[in-house]
């Protein structure tokens, strides 16, 4: 026997793939080697003026605040939520925590019942679950419906797991695939939902990363009895390091409010007060902090449509980003002459095209996807956010030029991969 025995469900969490590329291009770049690093979802953009100035002011806040967080805060994030989507949210159903990462972690240690992931979803939900020695249900999507779960494949899936609680969670604008469901999209599953009574983790993360409103849609407008949305400081407001998240539960089940004040109080007990106090700055509509988002939204949207394009003229397959940063692309039509090459896989292909043409990008099979499938997320935030920035603010168009002159990391790896492909075409 081990002399120190330690918990069999965090054993069976293993060091994801992503982490391993990760190590793998910063051991590359430390070696002097230029690497394209689309492995790394984080936003490049300082944090809005208005947010650091309060961090600043507020830095002699010492006391505990408490477990829901700071009652201010949560003020305006309920205002903020009612007055986007036209209905009410107590502030006493919101809690605030360190990232909403730890806020679906809570949440999902707390709920029995069976946890559907949809594939291709965000890396952390999976080992989140194994943590509590459950496993994650995989509902798989397809790339003809844009990876979007369909109310149909929702049914039958449900059907499947029977009677048990059931928990869906469900991230629009979604890491990997950068798709952002609709409305009508919403409605429809919503009908399959209640009809199962499901309940759903609404991860928003992205919601203010949106190419064409100021920010995407909630099931919690179609279905509000059973979703519990999440979201934070971290990608819109490029405050990822600030670790500050929200997560809104429904009055209809507030049943759970009081065993999760409980779990926080004895875990995390309250995210850092001064961090508490500035967050209030990212959701009070202050002109500024909304001009700054919208301009990093403009940035992310160019490049990622500068990034679909070129793609698309090189055969490699993915639906055109809608809302956060990534693409969830296919190399499938090169299958054949992957195959000569032994790559038969997607971790294959990532380690393929890192070890010989220094270009970073994550398995699709750590996001869930098939093996076999040969697809990877790519993460067009590859620049130094500050530098663009102020481009951006004197730039009359942030287009597909404003990326070929300012987003070089971006423009050179992608003619790098395109060197890549043509030499297998002439293989073909
Ligand atoms: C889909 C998704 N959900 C949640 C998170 C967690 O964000 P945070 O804990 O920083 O709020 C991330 C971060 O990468 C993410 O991509």
């Amino acid at each position: 026997m081990p002399e120190i025995q330690i918990n069999k469900n965090v054993l069976n969490v293993k060091e994801s793939a992503t982490l391993a590329i990760n190590q793998k291009a910063k051991y590359l770049k430390s070696k002097g080697k230029d690497i394209y690093h689309w492995g790394f979802g984080q936003s490049p953009f300082p944090i809005p003026q208005a947010i650091q100035e309060e961090l600043k002011n507020r830095v002699s806040h010492k006391e505990y605040l408490p477990t829901l967080g700071l009652e201010e805060l949560r003020k305006t994030v309920a205002d903020y939520y009612s007055q986007e989507f036209s209905f009410p949210v107590n502030p006493e159903n919101i809690f605030i925590g360190p990232g909403s990462k730890e806020l679906i972690f809570q949440l999902l240690y707390l709920l029995e019942g069976k946890v559907i992931i949809p594939a291709p979803s965000w890396v952390s939900y999976g080992p989140q679950i194994d943590l509590k020695g459950d496993v994650g249900s995989i509902l798989l999507t397809q790339r003809k419906n844009d990876y979007k779960v369909q109310p149909q494949e929702l049914d039958d899936h449900c059907k499947k797991l029977k009677s048990v609680q059931k928990i869906l969670i469900l991230n629009s604008p979604s890491n990997p695939t950068g798709q952002v469901y609709s409305d009508d999209e919403l409605a429809e599953l919503a009908i399959v939902l209640r009809k199962h009574k499901v309940l759903v983790i609404s991860d928003e993360i992205y919601g203010q990363i949106n190419f064409e409103h100021q920010r995407s849609t909630s099931l919690s407008r179609f279905y509000p009895e059973r979703t519990i949305v999440t979201g934070g400081l971290s990608k819109a407001h490029s405050a990822g390091g600030y670790r500050l998240g929200y997560m809104i539960i429904p009055h209809q089940i507030s049943e759970i409010i009081s065993p999760l004040k409980a779990m926080i109080s004895e875990t995390f007990s309250a995210v850092a007060a001064p961090i508490q106090y500035a967050a209030i700055k990212a959701w009070d509509k202050s002109p500024e902090v909304i001009q700054e988002v919208k301009i990093y939204t403009k940035i992310h949207k160019a490049c990622g449509h500068y990034f679909y394009e070129r793609l698309k003229a090189m055969n490699i397959d993915s639906p055109k980003p809608q809302g956060a940063f990534y693409l969830f692309i296919s190399f499938d039509y090169y299958k054949k002459e992957l195959s000569k090459l032994g790559i038969k896989t997607s971790l294959d292909l990532c380690n393929y095209l890192l070890e010989n043409y220094q270009i970073a990008v994550l398995p699709g099979e750590d996001f869930y996807y098939p093996k076999e499938s040969l697809t990877a997320r790519a993460a067009f935030v590859d620049y130094d956010g500050a530098k663009v920035l102020e481009a951006a603010k004197k730039s009359k168009q942030i287009d597909k030029y404003f990326v070929e002159e300012n987003c070089l990391q971006i423009k050179n790896g992608l003619d790098q991969l395109e060197k890549f492909l043509h030499s297998l075409s002439s293989t073909k």
